[in-house]
Formats: C-alpha cells, structure tokens, sequence
C-alpha cells in the first residue's frame, strides 16, 4: 500500500505508514499524519518506511508504536541486544552511531534556537565516544516477581513497569565488570530469600540491584531495600565478596514509594563502603549513593572539554555548584586553582573532601549547602571569579538563575545533562547579561538520546 500518512480507522485500531524524517529530542523518530500532524514513533530510524499503530492523539501530534518496517532507512543497524527492541534501557540501538552523534548536536542547536530563543547557537560538534558500547561503570537494576513466581531483574519495557529479564549474555552497556558482577548477582539473589517490593500492594522488600565498577574492575553491590535485610540473608550476601569481582556488598534502605532508588541510610554487609576510583591520573573514593559520572572514558573526554573552554589561571578563585564527589573540581585544583565546592548530599562532599586530601590539593574546600545558598557558605574573602556548575536534569533550582545575575562573575562553566533546562536557564542568564560563546556536547550516554555538553557563558 503505497499510502503515506494515511489513517485506517478500524473499530479500535488506527494504522497509518509514514516515512520518518527526522529524529525529535527525545528519541522518537517523527513521521506526519495526513492532516501534517507530527506522528512520534519510538525505535524508529530517518529514512525509515513504517506501518504504525497511532496509539495517543493529541491536537498538534499523535504518537504511534512500529507495526512493521515497510523499508529500513540508511541509519537503521541491527541492534547488538537481544531485547533491544523492548528494554526500555537504552532507545537507540537500531540507530547507527555516526546519525546519534548528528542528531544530538542537532537537539543542542534546537533546544537553544527553539527555548532559548537564540538565532544562530554556538554549538560544536559533539564530541563522539570511541566506545559506544560497554561504557557504563553502574548498573541499576529493578526487581520483581516474574510470571512463574520467581525474582526477575532487568530494566523496564519502556513506558511501563513491567520488567525485561536481564539477557544471558549481559546489558551491551555495562562494563564487563559491571555485568559479571550483576549477572553473578542474579544467579544467587533468590538463596536470601528477599521477596520483591510491590509498589501497588504495599507488600515485600527488594527494590534495586545496584553495581559499581571501578577501572581495575573491583565491583561494589548495593542491595535496595524497603525493609533492612534479615541477619541470615545480609550473611548470605555478605559471602558474595570474593567472587566474580565484588569487593564490598551493602545494604541501602528505600522506604519511600516513587521513582528515587536509593535511600539516606546505607549499611555495609562486607568490605569498604566505598570504591577507590582512578580517572586521568587522580583518585576517587565513592560511597554508594555518592553520584558519579557513569561513562568513565569520555567524562575524560568534558573534562579535556571544560578545560580547552577558557584559560584557566593559577591561584583564579572558583566556585562549583552541584560538585558532587569533585569529578570536576580535583582536575581544576590540579592546575592551581582555589576552588569552593557546594552540593546538598552530605556523602558527596564527605568524599569530595577525602578526594582534595587524598590528591595533595589543599586549594579545594567544600560544603554540604543547596545550590541557592552557595554565597553564604563560601569561605571567608572568597571572592569567585568564575561559577562552575553542573545541576541534574532539571537544570538550575528556580531563583539560582537570578542569584547568579546578581552576585555572579564575569564567566559561567555550565556542564548540562539536558538540552531543553540548558536553553531555558541560559535564556534567563541571557536576560541578566550572560551571553553563550560555546556550547560543546560530548557524548556521554551512547545508544540513549541524553545529551552532556558544556558551556561557556560570559557577561557584557
Ligand atoms: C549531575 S551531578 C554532578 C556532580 C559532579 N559535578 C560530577 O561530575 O560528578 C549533580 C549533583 O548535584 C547535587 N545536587 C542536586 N540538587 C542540588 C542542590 N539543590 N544543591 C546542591 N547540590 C545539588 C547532586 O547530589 C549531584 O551530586
């Protein structure tokens, strides 16, 4: 049937084909009804010729599920993952690697001209990862009840919370250390005997398996739980140091419903509570819920980016917000710098500190404070001459944006995890004075449409 979006309207199905042309931000290919409505279509490729199922109509868009591929477009791969086409783990597999890496530095360009209201953005071409795939040094995998009564563990079909069992052969994007390790977990998780939390019942404990590799390939397991785990289970795992790479197996407590997976309080069953990292040359000590950036080889990569972004002097005062365990701050303190640290997770700075002092940097000093309140938990006659920051998802906390035009100095480093909250906050700094000069991605997430960049912005 050589109709391009047309619409079959059957007693409850709508079937349309469409040719996608482009790919939007969040990782739909995007076709067009018959009355120009865009037509959302996840696992898609451009080029692609699709039968798909309209399952949403909206007035300005409808979103559709691929019933058949009429003809693969010049980008569509084989996707190396057997459950690829259902685990909502990762997005894009069927997208060659070459088109990710375009169509990211594209949603930059966009996400700026669109909500940041710039003309021409200064955006560069992404900076490409050599190793697409086996990239992630943690792991964070739900748990459930299967059909046939017993545990399942692997990521959630997308949109939903059912669960897609773990292949046999691993997830293609953990680090092998990652996935011996979680594989060795799900062989031996049911002898606890832990029966899985359900969300909708109220009822059972385990939550998340959560693993962490570091680069000599020693794991840390973290067991989520709504309940401590019972003395004989907590030996059971406790046992599992020494096999398959884990060095140290804890306990974190989740009691909270909603999608935060781990909890404040964490108790270590065996070995260290934390790993001891290496990244370009420095150490890292990471407690379990402590972030830290999951593609190792190419935060190597922003960090040679932030530091090609501007001069950086010896003795220049900085101030970090959102400096998590000091990913970004021991690399600058290496250089001679002053730096002052804010983050609101009191492990995170407890590490940061450890790392400054681990490192030889005494320029570093940190503090446990939200972002908003940074000036007032700066050290005496600290004086910044340049705010680096780098926020979660959502972007600056509503009202840093007007502290930063008020108190703020000449230049800002903003390392942003989504395009849509860099656009809307540098469109907020823009109206205080802040003009963007660069803005340069760096792919961190292969195979998922998420999108690392960093940006200079500078006043006047
Ligand atoms: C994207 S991570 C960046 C961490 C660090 N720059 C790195 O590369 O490892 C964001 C950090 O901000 C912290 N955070 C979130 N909200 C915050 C707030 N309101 N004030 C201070 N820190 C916050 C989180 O705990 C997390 O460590």
């Amino acid at each position: 049937m050589d109709i391009v979006g047309s619409v079959f309207r059957g007693v409850e199905t709508i079937i349309v084909t469409t040719d996608i042309i482009s790919v939007a931000a969040g990782g739909d290919g995007v076709g067009r009804l018959e009355d120009g409505r865009a037509l959302f279509v996840p696992r898609t490729a451009p080029g692609d010729r699709v039968e798909v199922r309209v399952v949403e109509e909206h007035k300005s868009f409808a979103r559709g599920r691929v019933k058949r591929i009429l003809a693969p477009g010049p980008d569509r791969v084989a996707p190396p993952c057997p459950v690829a086409g259902e685990c909502g783990g990762c997005a894009w597999q069927h997208l060659a690697y070459p088109a990710q890496v375009a169509a990211k530095t594209g949603f930059l360009r966009e996400a700026l001209r669109r909500i940041g209201s710039m003309e021409s953005p200064p955006v560069a071409e992404l900076l490409a990862a050599a190793h697409p795939l086996r990239y992630r040094n943690k792991a964070q995998v739900p748990v459930a009840t299967g059909p046939d009564g017993g545990l399942r563990m692997g990521y959630y079909r997308e949109g939903s919370h059912d669960i897609v069992p773990l292949p046999d052969e691993g997830c293609r994007l953990l680090q092998p250390a990652v996935d011996k390790a979680l594989l060795f977990v799900r062989e031996h998780l049911a002898e606890l005997g832990l029966r899985p939390y359900d969300q909708g019942l109220g009822q059972g404990s385990l939550r998340h398996v959560m693993v962490r590799a570091d680069a000599q390939g020693r794991a840390m397991v973290v067991l989520v739980t709504r309940e401590a785990i019972p003395p004989g289970a907590a030996d059971l795992a406790a046992a599992w140091v020494g096999q398959a790479g884990i060095v140290s197996v804890q306990n974190n407590l989740q009691a909270k419903t909603g999608n935060v997976i781990l909890g404040a309080e964490t108790k270590v069953l065996a070995g260290p509570d934390a790993l001891d990292e290496q990244l370009g040359g420095l150490e890292y000590r990471l407690s379990a819920t402590s972030f830290f950036q999951v593609n190792s080889e190419q935060t190597l990569a922003m960090l040679g980016a932030i530091m090609g972004l501007r001069p950086w002097k010896p003795g220049e005062s900085v101030l970090e917000l959102y400096c998590g365990v000091g990913t970004l701050s021991l690399p600058l303190g290496r250089l001679g710098l002053r730096l002052h640290g804010v983050e609101n997770h009191a492990a995170a700075v407890a590490d940061a500190q450890a790392n400054a002092l681990a490192n030889g940097l005494p320029g570093l000093t940190f503090s446990v404070a939200d972002a908003l309140r940074a000036w007032q938990a700066l050290p005496p006659g600290f004086e910044p001459q340049v705010v680096l920051m780098d926020p979660p998802r959502k972007g600056l906390e509503p009202g840093l944006a007007a502290v930063l035009v008020e108190k703020g100095p000449p230049e800002l480093v903003y390392v942003s995890c989504d395009p849509a909250s860099l656009a809307r906050d540098v469109k907020l700094l823009a109206a205080g004075g802040y003009q963007l000069k660069t803005c340069q991605g760096v792919d961190l997430f292969p195979q998922t449409p998420h999108v690392e960049s960093v940006n200079l912005l500078v006043r006047g």
